[in-house]
């Protein structure tokens, strides 16, 4: 049913229509991958793509190493990050980048899983399964602000995303949906559906790989979804 064509569908799409082309995005999982991809997944926290290319550039290329960067004075980081906004980021980057370098100083090589990126100054749960799933290889879930928008529509999960009891069956359908293998292609795939079609208003459920199943786009309600106590 419903559930076994997610997944398929949502990677086809990508295939099709996903970019692959950010220069985080590597075939193959060096450590320098790892590191490019837990920077851009901080930078691009509050900041769109575009914005963050050229930042992402400047960084690899004054601090082209997790211990390059950990040793670095502070104003050079905060320099560098003038413009990006949310200087809580970039303290969390310059604190992150200690211990990822002493983590990789006692176990030789750079976290590869959730549990241990979670640890990390700055990386909440969904960033560390977008670190896991797209810079280690291994497979790592993601259920961001995007990601919940796209996931309460389609499966018309009107819950309160704030409240614990929706957000944990959010997490638990990402998990569901999410591959064993290509969960990197999936996160990203996901990430780019909500941004470029799964948008908040007017989302473009007439190229939608999705619409066929999705419980919001039958009900003609797409606007009501996600829901979000007021403040
Ligand atoms: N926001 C957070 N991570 C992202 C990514 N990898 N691509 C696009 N937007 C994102």
């Amino acid at each position: 049913h419903a559930i076994r064509r997610f997944t398929p569908a949502v990677l086809k799409w990508f295939a099709k229509h996903g970019r692959h082309d950010l220069p985080w995005q590597q075939l193959h999982k060096t450590d320098k991958d790892i590191y490019a991809v837990w920077l851009s997944e901080i930078m691009l926290q509050q900041t769109q793509v575009a914005t963050v290319l050229g930042y992402f550039e400047r960084f690899m290329q004054a601090f082209p190493t997790v211990q390059d960067l950990a040793v670095a004075d502070w104003e050079a980081v905060a320099n560098l990050w003038a413009g990006l906004g949310y200087y809580a980021r970039a303290r969390n980057l310059h604190a992150g980048a200690q211990q990822v370098a002493q983590f990789i100083r006692t176990h030789g090589k750079f976290p590869q899983m959730p549990d241990e990126w979670q640890a990390i100054k700055g990386v909440g749960r969904s960033t560390a399964g977008a670190i896991v799933a797209m810079g280690v290889g291994g497979r790592g879930v993601i259920c961001d602000g995007n990601v919940k928008r796209v996931l309460t529509r389609w499966a018309g999960i009107d819950g309160d995303i704030t409240k614990s009891a929706t957000d944990k069956a959010l997490w638990q359908l990402a998990d569901t949906l999410t591959p064993a293998r290509q969960s990197g292609e999936f996160a990203q795939a996901m990430m780019d559906l909500g941004a470029t079609l799964c948008t908040r208003t007017r989302p473009k459920c007439e190229i939608c790989p999705i619409a066929a199943d999705c419980i919001a786009h039958r009900q003609g309600k797409q606007a009501a979804y996600p829901v979000k106590a007021k403040k």
